[in-house]
């Protein structure tokens, strides 16, 4: 485990941008699992600069989007999947082909579910996973309770999360989501994990130094083959 602590959140985000940057130009024909929040939005515009000035090209890149809300499809304005188009895939010229999402507006979920972890199997796995941190220690929609072996599947958000979540749609944040699980983001090669704020201290204090407990799914995040946190001086007040 790598972690590395900057002054600030722009700081934070050019860190990232060079891991990212850098390992896509080794490994253009990657496997990019890419999640929303604002905390990777610093990076996500650093890596539409980077694609601009040609530095990095994504056209033969897959990308994972491995977070959604229930009954939610790319036509909702709370879709996570066009919340990762509008702040980055669009403006990298990323086609919907190389776009693997886990499909919320799917008739049958759990099904989509499925498919979605047979899909990441059929590419062999994800090379390099940019992850935030929820303040209640989730990681993607893995909720506390949340197993190390858990698959994708359908969860019900907890109060915490659909109270934050009130930040980025008022009152119209849906109540159950579709998540990556923790086993399939254990499995990623290498994982990046961003920490940003003063709020999202006592989280990360508890993902790195706490107990491994399912009560805090990113503990679990340890026992990664590779994992890189970048936290600013903020987040890391605790450790
Ligand atoms: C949401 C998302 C997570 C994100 C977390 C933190 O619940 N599902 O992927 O990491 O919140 O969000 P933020 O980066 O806005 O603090």
């Amino acid at each position: 485990m790598n972690v590395i602590i900057t002054e600030n959140y722009e700081e934070m985000s050019t860190r990232a941008a060079e891991i990212v940057c850098g390992f896509l130009k080794d490994n253009p024909s990657s496997n990019l699992g890419l999640t929303t929040g604002n905390t990777p939005q610093g990076l996500y515009e650093r890596m539409v600069r980077s694609h601009w000035s040609r530095e990095i090209n994504l056209s033969k890149a897959t990308i994972f989007s491995p977070e959604e809300y229930l009954g939610v499809g790319p036509e909702d304005y709370r879709s996570l999947y066009k919340w990762l188009d509008r702040s980055i895939l669009s403006h990298c010229d990323v086609k919907m082909e190389q776009v693997v999402r886990l499909r919320g507006e799917d008739p049958e979920p759990q099904l989509a579910c499925e498919r979605f972890d047979q899909e990441i199997a059929a590419m062999g796995g994800i090379d390099l996973i940019v992850e935030g941190l929820g303040e209640n220690g989730h990681i993607g929609f893995n909720e506390p309770g949340s197993s190390k072996e858990s698959q994708t599947r359908i969860v019900a958000l907890s109060e915490e999360t659909i109270d934050y979540n009130y930040k980025y749609w008022n009152d119209n944040v849906p109540s159950y989501g579709l998540t990556i699980g923790m086993g399939n983001i254990l499995s990623a090669k290498q994982i990046l994990l961003l920490v940003s704020g003063k709020h999202k201290a006592k989280a990360l204090s508890q993902t790195l130094q706490g107990e491994i407990t399912a009560e805090v799914p990113a503990s679990f995040l340890r026992l990664a083959k590779q994992l890189t946190v970048i936290a600013d001086r903020e987040a890391a007040e605790l450790l």
